[in-house]
C-alpha cells in the first residue's frame, strides 16, 4: 500500500537564516513554540515542511532537516512588514491574546495577508502528491486551508491553531472575521489548544457564516468540518534524557556555583513578549524584595527573555519598559557582584536549557494568555527527581493539564507574591507529590501522543499515525 505523505505548511521553517556576528549567513533552530513541537514528531519522517525561511528576497534553497525537505516560500520585506508583523503580529496576535495589547487594523495589512497566504496554497498545491496530507499551522495562514481546497480538492487538509481562540465578544471586532472563519473551514479538520477554543469557535461559525455548528461539527455546502482539542506538548522522552546527561547535570550545578549557591533559585524563561506577564512579574518580585519577604542572600531571580518580532511597535516599546525595570530593581536591590534579577537575552541550546530547568527549584510561567505554554511542560520534564515548583498563570492552556502546579491569577499582584512564597517555601514532600503527579501525565500526553490523537482523527484510513507509532 502507498504511505499517504505528510506536508506542514507553517509561517516558519524549523530553521531561521540569521546572520552571524562576523556577518556570515547561519541557519538555526527557529524560535518559539510551534517548531519546539513539531520538530520532534516530523524528525525522520518522510514528509515536506512549507514555510518562510526568516529573510527577504528570493526563496533560499534548503538541505532536509533530520529528514524532512524543506519547501521555502519567500517573503519580500513589504509582505515581511504587512503580512508578518501587520496583520499576523499586530492584529491577529494581540486580538487573539485577550487583546492585553490593542490590536491594530489596517486594510493594506489585510491585503498582504490574502496574498501571501495565497502563495503558501499554491506552493503547497504545486509540492503536494495526490491524496497527500497537508497539515496548516497557526493564526499566519488562516486562510490557507479554503484556497487550497478550491485549488486540489484531493488533498486531505487538517489546521491547528497553536494560539488561543478568542471569544465572540474580541472577535466580532475584525473587519475580515467571515472571511477568517471561512478560510479555516476550508480544512476537514480544525484543531485547537482546548475546548473552550473549539466551542467559541463553533459560536463564531453559527452567529456570523449562520451555518449548522456543534463543538464537534461544523456544516459548510455540502461537507462537515470536525473540530475539537488537542492540548499540544512537548518530547518527554527528548528532555529527561537530556536532564540526566552527566554533562547537563554538571553544568546545572555549575550554573549554581556561578549563582553563588543560593538556596532558592527561581527561573523564567520566554520570548520576549507582552502576553508572558513578564513585567507583573518583576513587579511582583521587587515588591517581595522590597518588604523583605525575598532576601537577596537566599534566593536569586534568573529570568531569560529571549527578543522576538523587534520591528513590532509593540514588543520595542515591552523591551524598554523590561529593561528599565530590571535595571531599576538591580539598581535599588543588587550588590557589586550580585545583581537581584540576572537578565538574559539569549537564545540558549537545549542542553543549557535543560541545565537552567534542573538547576532552578521554582519555575515562574505567568502568561497573561497563552496557547499552551511549552516552557511550563519542560520544566516538568527536567524534573526527573521529582523536586522544583512550578508556579503557573491560570491563563496558560498548561493550566488545564498541569493542575497540580502551583496555579495563579497574574493579575493578582499580591496572590502572584503569596503563591510565590508558598512555592518557595513549600515542604518537600508536598513538592514531589505535585511533580510526580504532572510528570505522570506529560508521560501519557507527550508530543508523540499529540501528534496520533490529531493525525488519526484528520486521516481516517490511519496510515501517518501508524507511521508515527511505528517511529
Ligand atoms: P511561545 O510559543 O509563545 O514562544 P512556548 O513556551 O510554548 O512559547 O514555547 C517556547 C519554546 O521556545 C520552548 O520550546 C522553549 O524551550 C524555547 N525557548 C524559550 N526561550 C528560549 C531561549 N532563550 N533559547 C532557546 N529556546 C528558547
Ligand atoms: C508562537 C506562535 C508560532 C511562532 C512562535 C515564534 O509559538 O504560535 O507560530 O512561530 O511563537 O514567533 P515568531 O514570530 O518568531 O515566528
Amino acid at each position: 500500500m502507498r504511505q499517504t505523505s505528510l506536508v506542514v505548511v507553517a509561517n516558519r521553517l524549523p530553521v531561521d537564516d540569521t546572520v552571524a556576528p562576523d556577518g556570515a549567513c547561519e541557519w538555526r533552530r527557529s524560535p518559539g513554540g510551534l517548531v519546539s513541537a513539531l520538530h520532534p514528531i516530523l524528525h525522520h519522517t518522510p514528509a515536506t515542511w512549507v514555510g518562510w525561511a526568516g529573510g527577504t528576497g528570493p526563496a533560499p534553497s534548503l538541505p532536509e532537516v533530520d529528514g524532512v525537505r524543506l519547501h521555502t516560500v519567500a517573503l519580500s520585506a513589504d509582505d515581511v512588514r504587512d503580512h508578518y508583523e501587520g496583520f499576523a503580529n499586530a492584529t491577529l496576535w494581540p486580538l487573539y491574546h485577550d487583546a492585553v495589547e490593542q490590536p491594530v487594523y489596517h486594510r493594506r495589512w489585510w491585503e498582504s495577508y490574502q496574498r501571501v497566504n495565497q502563495r503558501f496554497a499554491e506552493a503547497t498545491a504545486e509540492i503536494a502528491e495526490p491524496g497527500a496530507v497537508v497539515w496548516v499551522q497557526d493564526y499566519h495562514l488562516q486562510l490557507v486551508p479554503g484556497m487550497l481546497r478550491e485549488l486540489r480538492p484531493d488533498l486531505l487538509i487538517g489546521f491547528f491553531l497553536h494560539v488561543p481562540f478568542p471569544p465572540p465578544e474580541l472577535f466580532m471586532q475584525l473587519p475580515r472575521r467571515a472571511e477568517l472563519l471561512l478560510g479555516m473551514l476550508g480544512a476537514d479538520l480544525v484543531g485547537f489548544q482546548r475546548a473552550q477554543a473549539a466551542h467559541n469557535f463553533a459560536q463564531l461559525c453559527a452567529k456570523v457564516l449562520n451555518v449548522p455548528a456543534t463543538d464537534r461539527r461544523i456544516a459548510v455546502e455540502d461537507r462537515v468540518v470536525r473540530i475539537g482539542a488537542f492540548p499540544v506538548s512537548i518530547d518527554m522522552a527528548e528532555m529527561e534524557q537530556l536532564a540526566r546527561r552527566p554533562d547537563v547535570v554538571a553544568r546545572a550545578q555549575q550554573f549554581r556555583a556561578d549563582l553563588g549557591e543560593p538556596q532558592h533559585m527561581i527561573l523564567s524563561v520566554d520570548r520576549l513578549d507582552y502576553i508572558k506577564g513578564i513585567e507583573h512579574r518583576l513587579k511582583a518580585y521587587s515588591e517581595l524584595l522590597a518588604d523583605g519577604h525575598v532576601k537577596m542572600s537566599d534566593t536569586v531571580m534568573v529570568q531569560v527573555a529571549v527578543p522576538s518580532r523587534e520591528r513590532v511597535g509593540q514588543y520595542r516599546v515591552l523591551r524598554d519598559r523590561v529593561e528599565r525595570e530590571v535595571g531599576r530593581i538591580n539598581g535599588e536591590f543588587g550588590r557589586v557582584g550580585e545583581p537581584a534579577i540576572h537578565y538574559l537575552n539569549q537564545p540558549f541550546g537545549r542542553a543549557e536549557l535543560a541545565a537552567l530547568y534542573r538547576a532552578a527549584d521554582v519555575m515562574v510561567v505567568t502568561p497573561l494568555r497563552d496557547g499552551m505554554n511549552l516552557v511550563a511542560k519542560e520544566y516538568v520534564a527536567a524534573r526527573v527527581d521529582n523536586t522544583g515548583a512550578l508556579v503557573l498563570s491560570e491563563f496558560a492552556g498548561a493550566a488545564a493539564e498541569l493542575t497540580q502546579a502551583y496555579l495563579v491569577n497574574p493579575h493578582d499582584l499580591d496572590g502572584l507574591k503569596l503563591t510565590l512564597m508558598h512555592a518557595k517555601e513549600a515542604a518537600p514532600g508536598d513538592v514531589s507529590a505535585r511533580m510526580g503527579a504532572m510528570r505522570e501525565h506529560l508521560r501519557g500526553h507527550d508530543i508523540q501522543a499529540w501528534a496520533r490523537s490529531y493525525l488519526s482523527a484528520l486521516d481516517h484510513t490511519g496510515s501517518l499515525a501508524a507511521r508515527l507509532r511505528a517511529d
